[in-house]
This record gives structure tokens, sequence and C-alpha cells, in this order.
């Protein structure tokens, strides 16, 4: 069992925790603006970093995070790895532990797969994606960018649209949203939209893409086909686009748009629109790094230092 804290779901932080960590991002933005881009906060910290699903901008938003507060961080894939060997998630986390490392941050096809890991480990767990069910530090990233683009997050209305039902970028950030006092709504043709959306994460749900209207931030989601098997979730592509794909002819004047990444140009989003300052998506992969030094901070901090109470300026000093 980890014991140290992990971040397995949004719900694992409370609001002034979720603030706490953007609070402690913007302190290492500061530092980001520097000519050095490092600091000795984690020295002597062993993270690793145990993908075995494909990414870009997590994975390498958590090395150059744990690189940067001077951490010793190691990179596992599950391709190259002895998973192709038939290694299984238990015995590559017990053999991974046995370096003694400080925080593994783990990626994984499969829902629940990274809660499990976290008994196999006495490092702290970070999940970085587990299938369709939650992807945290995405959740905090958007409300870094939203807080810095926005201004704040009480109050707004954020639309999630497109395949709500394979996205754990929806669940976490529709669960962190209203935490943090904004409304969500979930729009979705219906075999994207998993039942009980409204009732379960008290969302609003709705299947005409005209209601995006209402939203301050329409939040693009990509088509998931890898999570689709044989597929039969929409007519086509084209239909989709067509009828879910955002551009610049649904948007009102205003409206800023979100998407994760990695984005399906022409599908959920237009070419156009992607390329566009409306767009907040190069924005949102700047914020990730800096929430992630946050995140890997706040969990390696000291638990006897009172939460919130850390010196700050000393752990950003050079
Ligand atoms: N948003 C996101 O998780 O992107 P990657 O799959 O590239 O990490």
């Amino acid at each position: 069992m980890s014991a140290h804290r992990s971040l397995v779901a949004i719900g694992d932080l409370s609001r002034d925790e979720i603030t706490h960590v953007l609070e402690l991002s913007d302190r290492f933005a500061e530092v980001m603006g520097r000519d050095i881009k490092k600091v000795p906060t984690l020295r002597g910290r062993t993270i690793i970093n145990l993908f075995f699903e494909a990414s870009t901008r997590t994975a390498t938003s958590f090395e150059l995070a744990g690189k940067r507060l001077s951490a010793d961080v190691i990179n596992v894939k599950a391709s190259g790895s002895s998973v192709e060997k038939g290694e299984t998630l238990k015995d590559t986390v017990l053999t991974l532990s046995a370096y003694q490392p400080d925080v593994i941050v783990i990626r994984h096809a499969a829902a629940g797969a990274v809660a499990s890991a976290t008994r196999y480990t006495e490092a702290a767990v970070i999940n970085a994606g587990d299938g369709k069910h939650e992807h945290p530090t995405q959740a905090l990233l958007d409300l870094y960018t939203l807080r810095k683009v926005m201004g704040k997050i009480e109050g707004l209305h954020v639309a999630f649209v497109g395949d709500v039902l394979h996205s754990r970028v929806a669940r976490s950030g529709a669960i962190a949203l209203q935490m943090m006092g904004a409304k969500v709504s979930f729009i979705a043709p219906p075999t994207l939209l998993p039942r009980g959306a409204a009732e379960g994460l008290g969302v609003h749900v709705s299947h005409d893409i005209a209601d995006i209207a209402d939203a301050d931030v329409v939040y693009a989601l990509r088509m998931q086909h890898e999570r689709m098997g044989k597929g039969g979730f929409v007519p086509s592509l084209r239909e989709y686009a067509t009828q879910y794909g955002i551009g610049h002819q649904r948007l009102r004047p205003g409206q800023r748009v979100m998407h994760a990444g990695p984005i399906n140009r022409g599908v959920e989003i237009t070419d156009q629109l992607a390329d566009d300052p409306a767009a907040l998506i190069t924005t949102q992969v700047e914020g990730g790094m800096v929430v992630r030094m946050a995140v890997l901070y706040d969990l390696l901090s000291d638990p006897k230092v009172q939460r919130g109470a850390h010196d700050v300026s000393a752990m950003v000093a050079a």
C-alpha cells in the first residue's frame, strides 16, 4: 500500500487542495520565466513514469516537471519493457518499487488499473490516465488554464462536446469544474453519452449542438477510436463532423475552445479553429508542465508540514 498520498481520481482532492495546487502552479510558472528553469526542490527524489498506453503531452510534461525539480526521472514504456514478455502490472510495479521510487506515474488502458497499482508499492502513485475512467492532472491543468485565461472558474459554463462516453478528460473535468463552482454540460449524440451522466455527475445533458451557445467555453473531445472496438457509434466520421464538429460557424464572439489533444483535425474541431487564438490548446499544454510540477511537489511535501503552509520562497529558490 502506498505510504505517500496518491492521486488516482480528482475527487481525492478537496476544493481547498485544488486551489492550493493552482497557487503552487503559479509559483512554478514564475520559475519557468527564468533563464535557468530548474530548482533543487526534489533533489534526491526518484520519479518513475510508467506508461502502458501512448502519450505525448502527459509523458513529456511529467518527465520535464520532474527534471526541472531536480528529481531523478526514469521513463518506462510498455513497448520495449518486460510487459512485452507477459509481465503483469502487479509484477512490473513490484519490480520498479524495489528501486524505492518516491512517485510512480502510471498510464494504463484499463480503468481501475492505477488504483490497483497502489496496492503493490509504497511510492505515491499518480494517475496519468486510466482507460475511460479518470485523468486528474488533465483536469487540474484545464482549471489552471481557465483561471489564467478567463480570470476565474466559479460561474463559468463549460460544455464538453463529442465522445463523452470514452472520455476520462470529460469525467475528471466535470467533477473538478463543478467542485470549483462552474456549470458543466455534456453535448453529444445519444450513442456517445454515458447512461446516467446527468444523475451521476450532476451535469446538464443534451444532444443538440445548438446548446453550446450558452457556454463560455466549448471543450471539444477527441473521437477515441482505440476504445470503440468495431465502432458503430456514429454513422460516419464525416457525418459526425458535420453534426458535432466545432468550427468558427458554430461559435459566438468571445467563446473560447479547449481540447486536451491529440486532436483529429476536421473531425471534432476544424483545421482553422485549431490554429485560431480562440483555441487554448497550446496554453493547456504549457500549463500542464507547471501543474505537474505542483502536483509532484505537493505529494512529496513533508506530511508533517501543514498543507498550504510551505515556505514557497525556499521551494522556488534556484
Ligand atoms: N491530453 C493527453 O493526455 O495527451 P497525451 O495522450 O498526449 O498524454
